[in-house]
């Protein structure tokens, strides 16, 4: 265990994420929420007697403590104003977009600064209160950047660790922020820093090295007023073994049949799945779809495009005018190529279950991963761990974090419209006996890498193991 005195157990796991992993009822009560990041943390917080603190996603709520999957999870409620400048602003108008290679211009507003220095100061007074003695704190993504430095302040026993799930931006990108050395100095009070890729991790050595004068001493170790930190990549994953249940089932192989009878027995499914965010590169992709069926490359009677898009921040400006896009292009398309009863483009804006998006990820031969910029983009690694039968092409954009891993997938760049179409083409023609080798690399390279492994390298670290 780590160097707690006299201590023997390994350290309790606290966690701290801007949500707790619950969602609320119809009837009140809380779900745990599905997803594989959760599922990979819960068991350790349960045996080690930790605890999660998050928002509940609520305006004006009230704190209380809920009791979930045998862990305690304690609520920092946000006022609405708070989730206006916080959550919506300073988050997700400024740190997302700028952190996405500043594709969309962010807002520089003090008031939501000042909202998100408050917010962040209240999770760590949480955190504080809670920790027990020698805890090992993992906090979790852009919100809670300032959280290490304030619990450092108040509780030296604990070993801090953060994780960004998101890209972390080259300095020149990064020194736009008007407080860019209090994010950099919030993030240096932790022990660990962890990021997607190692070009993150670099991204972020450049920036404490040129605003705060921090040093690395070693690979990987920063530092900074007489504490070293380390630094290091640690891609996420996915439960590869819980998708591949879910995908072989039975249920899954009917349903999956279902739709593709639903959709008219297209020759070829081409396939989206995003949450409707501009990082997304969701209208590209329908651009490249349009061109290719106005070009005759592709045959509205034989290809067929489902698109999901999962609503998500739709108080956010960008979110609204994205949504109007993105909608408007589908419209148009349908408009020149659709036949009677047979849309060309399936467009549901829609949170689907995961019992229907497996069958989903199995029905879509072509799966259509394009994003101007990503942390990781787990969307290519469950369709490609939900391929049990071991066929399907991935299209990927080299500006995801998976690029990194999955090779074998036909690699592309978004802003290249031509290379786009082609690749899509290429893609929709490739043989059985390409597409096999392919799949079959990743998934061997996916199985080897789940979310577990993530979580107890990361852990490994944090806890002095
Ligand atoms: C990204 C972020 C997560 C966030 C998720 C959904 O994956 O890295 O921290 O929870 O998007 O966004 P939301 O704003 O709904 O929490």
């Amino acid at each position: 265990m780590g160097n707690v005195e006299g201590v023997t157990e390994p350290r309790p796991l606290v966690i701290a994420a801007n949500r707790l992993p619950v969602m609320r009822n119809s009837d009140g009560g809380w779900s745990t929420s599905p997803g594989g990041l959760v599922r990979a943390l819960l068991p350790t917080v349960q045996e080690s007697k930790g605890a999660w603190v998050g928002w509940t996603g609520e305006r004006d709520g009230v704190a209380e403590v809920i009791e979930s999957e045998g862990i305690e999870l304690h609520s920092v409620p946000l006022s609405s104003n708070e989730v206006d400048r916080y959550y919506e602003g300073f988050a997700n108008d400024t740190l997302w977009p700028l952190y996405h290679d500043a594709i969309r211009e962010s807002g520089y507003h003090s008031a939501d600064w000042d909202a998100y220095v408050d917010v962040n100061q209240r999770f760590a007074v949480q955190v504080a209160n809670i920790a027990p003695p020698g805890a090992a704190v993992w906090l979790h993504d852009y919100h809670l950047q300032l959280v290490p430095g304030f619990l450092r302040e108040q509780r030296n026993d604990v070993r801090i660790g953060w994780f960004n799930h998101i890209p972390f931006p080259p300095l020149e990108l990064f020194q736009r922020i008007p407080w860019r050395s209090e994010i950099v100095k919030g993030l240096l009070g932790a022990d660990v820093l962890g990021f997607q890729r190692s070009r993150g991790a670099r991204n972020f050595i450049a920036a404490a090295h040129q605003l705060l004068g921090a040093t690395e001493i070693d690979d990987d170790l920063v530092h900074y007023q007489g504490r070293n930190i380390s630094v290091g990549a640690y891609p996420i994953s996915i439960d590869v073994a819980d998708f591949e249940l879910q995908a072989s089932g039975r249920a899954t192989r009917q349903r999956s049949a279902q739709i593709r009878s639903r959709l008219g027995d297209p020759e070829v499914i081409l396939l989206g799945v995003d949450r409707l965010d501009y990082t997304k590169g969701i209208g590209g992709r329908l651009r490249a779809f349009g061109q290719l069926l106005d070009d005759g490359r592709l045959d509205p009677e034989r290809h067929v495009l489902v698109q999901i898009a999962t609503p998500t921040r739709e108080g956010v400006e960008h979110y609204q005018d994205e949504r109007r896009e993105i909608e408007q292009i589908v419209g148009e398309i349908n408009g020149r190529h659709a036949r009677l009863g047979f849309p060309v483009i399936h467009y549901l804006y829609q949170t689907l279950p995961l019992d229907e998006l497996i069958p989903l990820y199995r029905a879509g031969d072509v799966m259509l991963v394009t994003p101007l910029r990503d942390g990781m983009n787990l969307v290519a690694k469950e369709y490609v761990a939900a391929h049990v039968d071991g066929d399907g092409v991935l299209v990927l954009s080299e500006f995801t974090g998976a690029a990194d891993e999955l090779g074998e997938a036909l690699l592309v760049n978004p802003h290249d419209e031509q290379r786009l179409q082609d690749t899509i083409v290429q893609a929709v023609e490739m043989h059985r006996h390409e597409r096999r080798p392919r799949m079959e690399a990743m998934r061997d390279r996916l199985a080897t890498a789940t979310v577990g492994d993530w979580a107890k390298s990361f852990l490994d670290v944090l806890m002095e193991r």
